[in-house]
């Protein structure tokens, strides 16, 4: 092992929706071999959403006992709040707590967007966004409560864009959005969210393979999805590191996949279209970048490159006050303005 502790989950209760099939399947197998309860959620839909079956998470969390693990099946959808809700509901129910949240559930529709009817851009956006934000939304105050929480948010290789994949790039996109900006509010309730871009043979994958065969093989051979179960796990475990991340699981290959910003260039006067064209080589460089962690992270990056400031991030804290008056009974304030 190349760590010093075993990574393990003993007293610790899971929910990975999507646990039925795929990469899900593998999470759930994982975290119950490591001593997680696990509540295997899953829907039962086609690839692209359509249809339910509750065989696939009862048939996992059977799997899970059957090798002496503790889990539960549950078959709520997660593209409607009360879906989200009754889910949360459950975990709790049968465990008493919710430590782990592995928002993996998806669909894919992968056509041009003009081929795309308005049901199916909305049908995926649900599944994605909605069904991330749902269970969010459902766990966080439980979370908050214990003071603790981790959080494996799923993104893709789609955000760095490709034919057919636009809407559901967009949904993966409010993750990564999601991610950051929760690892942000989490920090001071003991609540760390991370992404996981998974690449994996599933039947999600390989349908997009279109019957190619080579590449079908490459992808069975060289990315089996219990490779990203280890990453997943080291997210979902007390002892990550990191909050606000995206780790890229890719086979055997694991590495990190982030935002960042360029040097730039700076003027000494307004720049035009045309000085901006001009240098667009240099704006554009990778040679020199940053990854700001925050959004006073990334003002204050700007700020020293434009020598105003230090290199302190800026305070930005959109936190309720807890003691502010209700809406409707606002004391005026002479301090107006943000
Ligand atoms: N396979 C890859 O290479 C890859 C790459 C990048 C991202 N991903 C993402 O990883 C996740 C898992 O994908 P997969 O490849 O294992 O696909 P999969 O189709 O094998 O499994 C997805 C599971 O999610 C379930 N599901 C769908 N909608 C649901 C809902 N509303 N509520 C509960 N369960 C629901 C499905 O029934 C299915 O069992 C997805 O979010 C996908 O977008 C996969």
């Amino acid at each position: 092992m190349d760590g010093m502790d075993e990574i393990r989950f003993e007293g610790r209760v899971a929910v990975v929706t999507g646990g039925g099939r795929g990469l899900g399947r593998e999470y759930a197998l994982f975290l119950a071999a490591r001593g997680a309860t696990v509540v295997v959620n899953d829907v039962g839909t086609g690839i692209d959403g359509r249809g339910a079956s509750s065989s696939p998470a009862r048939a996992v969390a059977e799997e899970i006992r059957s090798l002496g693990g503790e889990a539960v099946a549950d078959v709520h959808d997660v593209t409607t709040a009360d879906g989200a809700r009754a889910l949360t509901a459950a975990a709790l129910g049968a465990a008493g707590r919710l430590d782990v949240l592995v928002n993996n559930a998806g669909i894919s529709i992968l056509r041009p967007l003009g081929e795309l009817t308005d049901e199916e851009c909305r049908r995926v956006l649900d599944t994605h966004v909605g069904g991330t934000l749902n269970m969010l939304r459902a766990a966080w105050p439980h979370m908050v409560a214990s003071g603790y929480g981790r959080i494996v948010n799923t993104c893709s290789d789609a955000l760095f864009g490709s034919t057919g994949l636009s809407v559901y790039a967009a949904g993966k996109g409010a993750v990564l959005g999601l991610t950051t900006s929760l690892a942000a509010e989490g920090a001071p309730h003991g609540i760390r969210v991370n992404a996981v871009v998974p690449i994996a043979a599933t039947r999600m994958s390989l349908e997009a393979l279109q019957g190619d065969a080579p590449m079908t093989a490459l992808l069975t051979d060289a990315f089996p999805a219990r490779h990203a179960a280890s990453v997943v796990a080291l997210l979902a475990h007390e002892s990550v590191p990191c909050t606000g991340q995206l780790l890229h699981a890719a086979g055997r290959r694991v590495g990190r996949i982030f935002l960042g910003a360029t040097e730039g260039v700076l003027w000494k006067e307004d720049h035009t279209p045309e000085s901006v064209r001009d240098h667009l080589a240099a704006v554009r460089s990778t040679d020199a970048f940053h990854t700001p962690d925050s959004v006073g992270a990334s003002m204050a990056f700007s700020l020293a490159r434009l020598g105003i400031g230090g290199t302190r991030p800026l305070a930005l804290d959109l936190t309720t006050p807890a003691a502010a008056p209700a809406p409707g009974n606002e004391e005026p304030s002479a301090a107006a303005g943000v």
